[in-house]
């Protein structure tokens, strides 16, 4: 995807280097030429911060950063000082001393801190999807308690955006994808949600940072798509024959630690920002999400016969 500010000589480092959307977003500026670099400096350690924002003299920051949890979240709820350091302290540490020097920073955070209303049978959503405006409503798990507190803080910085992700999906089967989480459980919930398609989404964030976009942005495709019509789709496009098993979320909160937001996010806000930029000659489109799955499994597929073709197995 060609964006318009090819010739940008903007310096932008990533935050969150060996990350799994830091080094995609980074794989993918370094394509588009921009001058790009990452690091692994702990946000919360300030000296080694100011070092190495005085070494790389960024004009943008883009944090990545951030505890996640391995194998999932219900990790942040044993560690949860290590959670705060990360994700609150740490974030609003580096969030700030880019605020003080001035650099636009851009904030992956996550539409995780809400919980929509279902129908009994959990296939319909009955309430509204959510605004950037909607103060949270959903704080079962720790992690998401630290995302929603720092949001509601950095939301009184200047010259900070803060991308609210859900549910991210890759266009091949790395472990972190929403895709092969749910291939590879036993069993699955069958809920709507909002979900982030990384192919549609990550070109914009380099747009966002050189025009200085600030505020709050739910960051997912629209519409809410449910885990068995993604694995219909999944089986129907890359695998067919695939097959898999439900169980009830009552069920699920058996074999989990932590409570799972399922919720659906507003992208009227994100569409308004893509067509304004579209207007302006930039290549970039966010899909509803039925037609963003479509597309990006015939991507996967088109990658595994690519590869078969080549021998790579
Ligand atoms: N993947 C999802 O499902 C999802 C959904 C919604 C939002 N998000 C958000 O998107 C961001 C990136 O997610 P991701 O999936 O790429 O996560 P990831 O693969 O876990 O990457 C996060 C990176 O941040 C690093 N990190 C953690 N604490 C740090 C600190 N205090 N200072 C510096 N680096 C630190 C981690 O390194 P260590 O492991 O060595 O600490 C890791 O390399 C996160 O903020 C996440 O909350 C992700």
């Amino acid at each position: 995807m060609m964006s318009a500010d090819a010739s940008s000589n903007l310096r932008y480092l990533i935050w969150g280097e060996g990350g799994w959307i830091a080094d995609q977003l980074k794989n993918l500026m370094l394509k588009q030429g921009k001058d790009v670099h990452s690091t692994a400096v702990r946000m919360q350690n300030i000296d080694e911060v100011r070092k190495i924002l005085d070494e790389i003299k960024p004009d943008r920051v883009i944090i990545c950063a951030g505890k996640t949890g391995r194998p999932n979240v219900d990790w942040c709820e044993d560690h949860k000082m290590d959670t705060i350091e990360s994700n609150v302290l740490g974030t609003l540490m580096l969030a700030g001393e880019c605020a003080n020097r001035k650099i636009h920073t851009i904030v992956l955070a996550t539409g995780c801190i809400y919980r929509s209303e279902y129908s009994a049978d959990r296939t319909k959503i009955l309430s509204r999807p959510f605004k950037e405006t909607d103060p949270a409503n959903f704080n079962g798990s720790f992690y998401s308690e630290t995302k929603a507190y720092v949001e509601g803080m950095l939301r009184h910085y200047e010259g900070v955006l803060v991308l609210r992700l859900r549910m991210p999906v890759s266009d091949d089967l790395h472990p972190r994808s929403f895709v092969t989480k749910i291939k590879s459980y036993a069993r699955v919930v069958n809920v709507p949600n909002s979900h982030s398609i990384l192919h549609d989404l990550l070109p914009l964030i380099p747009i966002f940072a050189e025009h200085k976009e600030t505020g709050v942005l739910n960051f997912t495709n629209p519409g809410a798509a449910s885990h068995n019509e993604v694995l219909e789709l999944y089986a129907e496009i890359v695998e067919p024959g695939f097959t898999w098993e439900n169980f009830t979320l009552e069920e699920q909160a058996k074999v989990i630690k932590a409570d799972r937001s399922n919720c659906e996010l507003d992208c009227g806000k994100l569409l308004g920002l893509v067509e304004g930029y579209r207007e302006e000659g930039y290549e970039v489109e966010v899909p509803e999400i039925h037609e963003a799955y479509r597309r990006c499994f015939a991507r996967m597929k088109a990658g595994e016969q690519s590869r078969a073709g080549a021998g790579v197995v």
